[in-house]
C-alpha cells in the first residue's frame, strides 16, 4: 500500500499542483481551505484561466461567421477545441462533438431530438434509481407528452445497480437506455460495458450521464460503443456553461433540431428551412466560444497528468479517505461498490447535513449538504439529506487527515 501510495504521489504530485490553481490558497473563516466539493464543480489551473484571458484579450469575434482575422482565429480556437474533445474521449470525428451548456443540457437535447422523434405512446425508456436530475426529468418530461413508460433498474443496499430482472424489463417496446457511468452520490462506477452489450444485443441504444466519469476516468467511446455520452465541463477544470454532447454519427444524422435560429440552418425561405451539417445543426445560435477554448485548455491539462495517473491517485485518495472515516463512532457511510470513484456521501448520527457541512466550513472544508439532485436515491434509502465529499487530483492525503480529524470534533461537539 505504502508503495503504491509512494508511486503514484510521484506520478501526481498534488502540491506541486496544487500552485496551478490559485482558488486553493486561501484560507476560509481563518483556515486552510480544504475543496472537497468537486462533484459540484471543479476549481481552474491558471492555464484555463489564461486560455480565456488571451480569447477576450486578442481573438474575441463571433464564430462561422465574419470573414475577418478576428473571426477566422476565433473560429479556429472554438473548433480546435471540439478536435481535442473528440480526441479525449476517443471519437471517431469531431463532427460527433455537440458544445452545449452542460450535462443537462446534453440530456434535454436527446430527449428532444431524439426522443421527440423516436419515442411513441406505449414506448419504453429504461432509468435506474441511481439517476440525477439531469438524466431523469427530460424522460419524464418526455414521456409525459409522448405517453410512454418508465421503467426502473432499482439499487441495492450497497449502492450498486440491482441486476436482478434487468433482461426481463427489456422488452420490444424499450427505445433507451439512459444511466449514469458514475453515481454522483455513492461514486459507484457502473458495470456499462455490460448494460451496453445487452441493450445492443436488442438493438437497443444507450445513453451514458458521464458528468462524473469524464473528468475521472480514461474514456473511449468507440470501446465502450455507447450511443450517446454526456458530460459538463465546469467538473473537469473548465468555465462553466459548456458542455458536451456526445453521438454516433448514424444516431445525429437522423435526428430533428434541437433548437432552431442562427448557425443550424443551411437555406431559409418564409415556411421552411434547411438544416446546416452536423455537428452545427444542434448549435442554434452563437455558442459558448470561450468556454469551448478553456474546456480545450482544460484537456491539454488533463492530459499532460494522464487520466490513468488521475484516477490511480483518486482511487488511492478514496480508500484512505473511507478507511479512516470508517472508524468515526456513528458514521453511516452510503454505498459500498466494489469499484467506485472519489465521491463519498454520508451522515454521522441524527447531526443533520445542513449543521455538519456549516461546521465543516467554519474549519475551512468545503463539502455539499443535501438531496445532491437525486432525490431517488434519497426515497430509497429513507433519508432527506447527506453530507458529500468529492475530490479532485490536487486533494491530499494531509487534507483527508485534517477532514477525518475535523468529523471527529463534529461528533464530539454534536455530542450524538
Ligand atoms: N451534479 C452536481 C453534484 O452532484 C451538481 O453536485
Amino acid at each position: 500500500m505504502e508503495t503504491d501510495m509512494q508511486s503514484s504521489k510521484q506520478t501526481i504530485d498534488a502540491a506541486k499542483i496544487r500552485r496551478d490553481f490559485p482558488v486553493l490558497n486561501q484560507q476560509v473563516h481563518g483556515k486552510p481551505l480544504v475543496y472537497f466539493d468537486n462533484g459540484a464543480t471543479t476549481q481552474k489551473p491558471i492555464a484555463v484561466i489564461k486560455a480565456l484571458t488571451r480569447y477576450y484579450e486578442n481573438d474575441n469575434a463571433n464564430v462561422h461567421r465574419g470573414i475577418h482575422q478576428l473571426s477566422e482565429r476565433a473560429t479556429n480556437g472554438f473548433e480546435t477545441a471540439r478536435k481535442k474533445v473528440a480526441a479525449f474521449i476517443g471519437a471517431k470525428s469531431e463532427r460527433q462533438i455537440i458544445f452545449t451548456r452542460g450535462t443537462t443540457e446534453s440530456i434535454n437535447l436527446v430527449a428532444a431530438a431524439w426522443g421527440r422523434k423516436f419515442v411513441s405512446e406505449g414506448d419504453e425508456i429504461i432509468l435506474t434509481e441511481m439517476e440525477h436530475h439531469s438524466n431523469l426529468i427530460p424522460w419524464q418530461l418526455l414521456a409525459q407528452e409522448k405517453g410512454a413508460v418508465l421503467k426502473y433498474l432499482s439499487i441495492t443496499e450497497e449502492g450498486t445497480l440491482d441486476f436482478t430482472g434487468f433482461e426481463s424489463i427489456l422488452s420490444n417496446r424499450t427505445k433507451l437506455i439512459a444511466v449514469t457511468h458514475m453515481s454522483n452520490v455513492f461514486g459507484t462506477i457502473n458495470p456499462i460495458k455490460k448494460i451496453i452489450r445487452l441493450a445492443h444485443d436488442r438493438g437497443i441504444p444507450v445513453l451514458l450521464d458521464a458528468a462524473q466519469s469524464v473528468p475521472h476516468l480514461p474514456i473511449d467511446v468507440e470501446h465502450l460503443d455507447c450511443d450517446f455520452l454526456a458530460f459538463s465541463g465546469h467538473k473537469m477544470l473548465a468555465p462553466t456553461g459548456i458542455g458536451v454532447l456526445y453521438a454516433k454519427r448514424s444516431r445525429l444524422e437522423n435526428m430533428d433540431p434541437y433548437q432552431g435560429g442562427g448557425e443550424m440552418i443551411s437555406s431559409v425561405w418564409h415556411d421552411k428551412s434547411t438544416w446546416n451539417e452536423i455537428p452545427h445543426k444542434f448549435e442554434a445560435g452563437t455558442p459558448h466560444i470561450a468556454g469551448a477554448i478553456g474546456l480545450g485548455a482544460a484537456i491539454d491539462y488533463l492530459n499532460t497528468l494522464g487520466m490513468e495517473n488521475i484516477t490511480h491517485y483518486e482511487q488511492e485518495l478514496t480508500t484512505f479517505a473511507l478507511d479512516k472515516m470508517m472508524r468515526i463512532p456513528n458514521m453511516k457511510i452510503y454505498g459500498n461498490a466494489p469499484e467506485r470513484g472519489g465521491a463519498i456521501s454520508f451522515n454521522i448520527g441524527n447531526v443533520h447535513p445542513h449543521d455538519l457541512s456549516h461546521f465543516l466550513d467554519q474549519q475551512g472544508i468545503a463539502v455539499r449538504a443535501g438531496h445532491h439532485c437525486a432525490q431517488l436515491i434519497m426515497r430509497k434509502f429513507d433519508i432527506a439529506a447527506t453530507t458529500r465529499a468529492s475530490f479532485y487530483f490536487y486533494n491530499t492525503f494531509e487534507e483527508i487527515d485534517y477532514f477525518v480529524e475535523q468529523l471527529t470534533e463534529a461528533q464530539r461537539f454534536f455530542d450524538y
